[in-house]
């Protein structure tokens, strides 16, 4: 059975970007916040996670970052507002990026008929599920994330990610919700991020044209709403300036016959390749 009509299609087709309401129930919402609340509490920062954003351990930050393709990871927001004696998902930007592969809750979440459904009806033939994020964008310090399309992060040949972006609690202008536009999908990348030969990382402009941010339109979402954004679609959020927070876990695609660069940022290891809907059976 389709998840999606032919005039659903169509339209993310033409605009780039769907917003499907009640695609989760709350119940659904809330075992994903549960899950996570338990990963929080049983999570000890690290050596490397000396994140509270001072600048002097940049290096550390990126590698940190740069093996998190396979790993359950915790990111902090960049602001001097956070305070360390606060819980902490108060002061938290993200946790990725191999949830959907490593932790069963989130592995059960994204592996349903209804979205291996909803990415067929998108196009893809044989989807490979690349990466994962749950998203905090905490009251008051929840930053703002600039103007970008997601392909040049996930870079394939052909292009190829989508990604399906979830509210988890009710999205508003206020707190940070999404903004896009619609149509600008159709243009061709103009940046590309990448590792570079020094062990970083660089980003390379393609087409140095800003946005018509002019254009933007709000994606205004309840908690339960499924967003589906094409990879060259380029969005937004700002900053969340109000006191509740914004919780949202977002899924990127790939199609397995693109082929992924080796020097895209996201890599895995040779015992975690990347998965697509099938449910793993345990040996
Ligand atoms: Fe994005």
């Amino acid at each position: 059975m389709p998840q999606l009509t032919d005039t659903q299609i169509q339209d993310f087709e033409d605009q780039g970007v769907l917003v499907l309401p009640e695609f989760f129930t709350e119940d659904e919402c809330d075992t994903i916040q549960t899950r996570m609340t338990q990963l929080l509490n049983e999570y000890q920062p690290g050596e490397n996670e000396t994140v509270f954003s001072t600048t002097d351990n940049t290096h550390t930050q990126e590698d940190y970052f740069l093996t998190s393709g396979d790993k359950i990871r915790f990111f902090y927001e960049d602001s001097e507002a956070i305070d360390p004696s606060q819980p902490l998902e108060l002061s938290l930007n993200k946790v990725g990026h191999a949830l959907h592969d490593l932790d069963p809750v989130f592995s059960n979440f994204v592996r349903q008929p209804k979205l291996a459904q909803l990415a067929a009806d998108v196009g893809f033939t044989s989807p490979l599920l690349l990466q994962s994020m749950y998203i905090f964008k905490p009251p008051q310090i929840g930053g703002e994330v600039v103007w970008h399309t997601d392909h040049p992060f996930l870079w394939t040949d052909p292009p190829s990610v989508k990604g399906f972006w979830v509210a988890l609690e009710d999205a508003t202008i206020d707190n940070g919700c999404l903004w896009c536009l619609p149509g600008l999908h159709k243009e061709q990348p103009r940046q590309r991020f990448r590792r570079n030969s020094s062990g970083g990382t660089e980003m390379v402009t393609l087409n140095s044209d800003p946005f018509p941010t002019e254009k933007r339109v709000p994606l205004e979402a309840k908690k339960g709403t499924l967003v589906v954004l094409h990879g060259l679609l380029p969005h937004w959020s700002g900053p969340n300036t109000s006191s509740h927070s914004r919780h949202a876990f977002t899924l990127h695609l790939i199609e397995k016959s693109a082929k992924y660069p080796e020097d895209n940022w996201l890599q895995r290891s040779d015992d975690m390749p990347l998965r697509g809907f099938e449910i793993q059976v345990a040996d």
